[in-house]
């Protein structure tokens, strides 16, 4: 049986490569899947938070799920702490992860900085929470972006050590990264080298998905370009990163090719590109946007929403934790 899972922190708001690079594909993909989509609070504690923020942002990224096409009935849509079997696989995977194998995140690197004594347990351990996040509904598929491919592949390493451990070869499947589309790595749109991030201090480095249509035009005006009209290759392309950037997300908001972009606008200077880009990120995003402040009106419905989504993948949880403690030889009483 194939099963997808996926999730998002909610930290911040989300911008435009969390729909392009996750959302976007996740909407395709629940026509052919089992879908569990998560909204993975306990991974956003593990920075800075301000407690009455974190609650507002976990509905916020509920709504935006929903406002993005995301329909609750069909999936399980909830947020990561209403199920406990998270919390509980996360102990039982770490006491069979490698220290080696965390020492390698990259991530990990990036967010502790320079200072990595001062740097929290859970940030370290965060990739182990996000293995137990997919082994604990045993998920075949995950829909991420680009950026997660490491912690992915840890969360496969961990699913076999486990496997392996107790003798059980295929207790655990082994998740499949899906990294699918033209937008796997939006970047910044002050630096075309540096992924679009919610951490990112300047605002104008990232379009998010509530920004209103002024605003959305002013950050396109003011991002980064080089003074040369659009080329005609992809390969030529390539070598501009504020330009490629640019073409991809044209490219991933009309559902074409960087190929098919440059066909049509190979030649313009950006001032006309970008109004045309300005036109496409508005009409998809302004009817996103009007949708989550609608659904943000009734906090009492998504609260109600993500209440029957946790009881729906706690199902699953209880009963992947009560196998495990029987694997691992905790007596369940
Ligand atoms: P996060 O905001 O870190 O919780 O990421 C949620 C999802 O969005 C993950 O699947 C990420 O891989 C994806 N994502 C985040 N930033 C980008 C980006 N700049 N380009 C493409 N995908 C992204
Ligand atoms: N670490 C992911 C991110 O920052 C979020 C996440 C947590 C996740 N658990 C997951 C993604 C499980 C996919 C599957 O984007």
């Amino acid at each position: 049986m194939n099963r997808i899972f996926s999730g998002m922190q909610p930290t911040r708001q989300l911008h435009l490569g969390n729909y392009l690079g996750a959302l976007k594909n996740w909407v395709a993909l629940q026509k052919d899947y089992e879908c569990v989509f998560c909204v993975v609070d306990l991974h956003a504690i593990t920075i800075d938070h301000t407690p009455d923020v974190l609650r507002e942002n976990i509905r916020e990224v509920t709504a935006a799920y929903i406002a993005a096409g995301i329909d609750p009935e069909k999936n399980i849509l909830f947020n990561q702490s209403a199920v406990p079997g998270h919390a509980e696989l996360n102990w039982i995977l770490a006491c069979h992860t490698p220290l080696g194998w965390l020492n390698r995140m990259t991530q990990f690197k990036e967010k502790a900085g320079k200072h990595r004594d001062n740097a929290v347990l859970g940030l370290y351990a965060y990739p182990v929470l996000m293995a137990a996040d997919i082994l604990l509904y045993k998920a075949t598929h995950v829909p991420v972006g680009e950026d997660q491919k490491q912690h992915l592949e840890l969360a496969r390493d961990i699913a076999g050590a486990f496997n392996r451990y107790y003798g059980k070869e295929d207790f655990f499947p082994l998740p499949e990264p899906q990294i699918m589309g033209e937008a796997t790595r939006i970047m910044s749109l002050r630096d075309g080298t540096k992924k679009m991030s919610k951490s990112d201090e300047s605002e104008y480095s990232r379009i998010n998905l509530t920004d209103d249509a002024d605003t959305i035009a002013l950050k396109f005006r003011k991002a980064k370009t080089d003074p040369e009209p659009l080329p005609e290759t992809v390969e030529d392309l390539e070598k501009r990163p504020e330009a490629n950037n640019l073409v991809t997300i044209y490219a991933a908001l009309t559902d074409s090719t960087r190929q098919q972009v440059l066909a049509q606008h190979a030649g313009s200077q950006f001032s006309g590109f970008k109004s045309a880009l300005v036109e496409v990120a508005v009409a998809k995003l302004a009817p996103i946007s009007a949708e989550m402040n609608r659904l943000l009106a009734d906090k009492g419905e998504i609260d109600r929403i993500l209440k029957r989504g946790a009881e729906r993948a706690g199902a699953i949880a209880d009963q992947t934790v009560a196998e495990v403690k029987d694997i691992v030889g905790l007596l369940r009483v």
